[in-house]
């Protein structure tokens, strides 16, 4: 983030009393139950949000040799992404053309081919097949050409990357970002390697995990024994690009910034947790000295798949520099998983017991209002 930048956010904050809640929506909104819950809603969510809308996947750099592939599902398709060997990458519904096996290599790692583990066939990583190897002849009136792997719009930019599966033949990386693009690439994350990715399979629907990150306003009250002592609960940097929310966190020392008598001396970056939640799937954070990026693929209605990565500036990483990356990722996911997302399951409950009409989205919690409108303007257009 560009000191300019940094020196705009930390204004803000000039004269901010951080015992009062700020910044404020201009009014409270209410969300129904059944935005949480209802079956028709869920499907109607997979094809307009998951399908039909680009899908941030994840860093460039998680697909750095020609053959690496990653797997997605994009809205219930299920979509193989590969690095091809001039450097760019392709996408596939990753369904051998065959008889429907997942094509993808188990282990994700880079292969000069695409090889399907039922029968043998063979793709190019283009997805062309190459050979049907022991059966040519049996396949004669269904020539190779008609037999590729059927395609996935992909789009990368910025470092990072994008899929679409339906819909998707005009997507760009810029499209999808909406207005976050220069922020997006004053980051450099051409210049970040994946340390490591969890995934994990929560009990509750997909809207729970991004709300989780949406607001600050449960630091004080849900972290009290973990990150509370450190955070500001009532004040934080709410914005938008488009319909994705940025919301960012302020450590407490923050505020001690702005007594330095110099401008140039300020500094933003140190002292938050910047968080990008691209709608619908994607979750950004920049973190101090490394980015965590966060997948999210409902599943059903109350299952949803989250994939959690952590990033780090390249360079020599010794087995105690990596250890280092991998508590950071063990912290943070014991934080959110014992303490946020325990409570979002029992929350799924309460919504799906039929009790509870509707969720109450205060004015102090501005990016989850944003979310929220932008989920509904999305489904009413789709
Ligand atoms: S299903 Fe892939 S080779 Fe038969
Ligand atoms: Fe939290």
């Amino acid at each position: 983030m560009k000191h300019e930048r940094q020196v705009e956010l930390l204004k803000r904050l000039k004269g901010i009393d951080p015992h009062t809640p700020w910044p404020l929506a201009e009014h409270a909104h209410r969300n129904p139950a059944g935005a949480y819950v209802d079956p028709a809603r869920f499907e109607d969510e997979k094809r307009v949000l998951f399908r039909r809308r680009p899908q941030m996947l994840g860093l460039s750099c998680e697909l750095a040799q020609p053959g690496a592939q990653m797997t997605a599902n994009l809205g219930g398709v299920p979509a193989l992404i590969v690095r091809q060997t001039d450097g760019s990458l392709r996408g596939f519904v990753n369904a051998c053309r065959h008889r429907g096996a997942p094509v993808s290599s188990p282990d994700g790692a880079a292969r000069p081919r695409i090889t399907c583990p039922y029968h043998g066939w063979v793709y190019d990583l283009d997805g062309s097949l190459a050979a049907r190897p022991y059966a040519e002849d049996a396949f004669a009136d269904a020539p190779k050409a008609d037999c590729a792997l059927l395609p996935v719009a992909v789009a990368e930019g910025y470092g990072l990357i994008f899929a679409q599966a339906e819909g998707g033949e005009g997507l760009t990386a810029a499209s999808a970002l909406a207005g976050a693009e220069s922020e997006i690439a004053d980051y450099g994350l051409g210049g970040y390697v994946l340390v490591e990715a969890r995934e994990q399979v929560v009990d509750f629907n997909w809207k729970l995990v991004l709300d989780t990150f949406c607001e600050s306003y449960h630091i004080r009250a849900l972290h009290k024994n973990s990150i509370a002592p450190t955070y500001l609960s009532e004040i934080s940097i709410s914005d938008a690009f488009g319909p994705h929310p940025r919301m960012i966190g302020l450590l407490k020392t923050v505020l001690d910034e702005l007594d330095k008598p110099s401008e140039a001396d300020w500094r933003f970056l140190p002292h938050s947790t910047t968080q990008y939640i691209f709608m619908p799937s994607g979750l950004m954070t920049y973190q101090r000295d490394h980015i965590e990026f966060w997948r999210v693929e409902p599943l059903a209605v109350g299952k949803t798949r989250v994939r959690t990565g952590i990033y780090a500036p390249e360079g020599p990483m010794s087995e105690k520099t990596l250890g280092y990356w991998r508590k950071n990722l063990d912290i943070l996911l014991k934080v959110t998983g014992e303490e946020d997302f325990a409570l979002m399951a029992k929350i799924h409950q309460n919504l799906s017991s039929g009790a509870l009409p509707e969720l109450i989205y205060g004015r102090n919690e501005p990016c989850l209002i944003h979310l929220h409108k932008a989920i509904d303007a999305a489904l009413a257009a789709g």
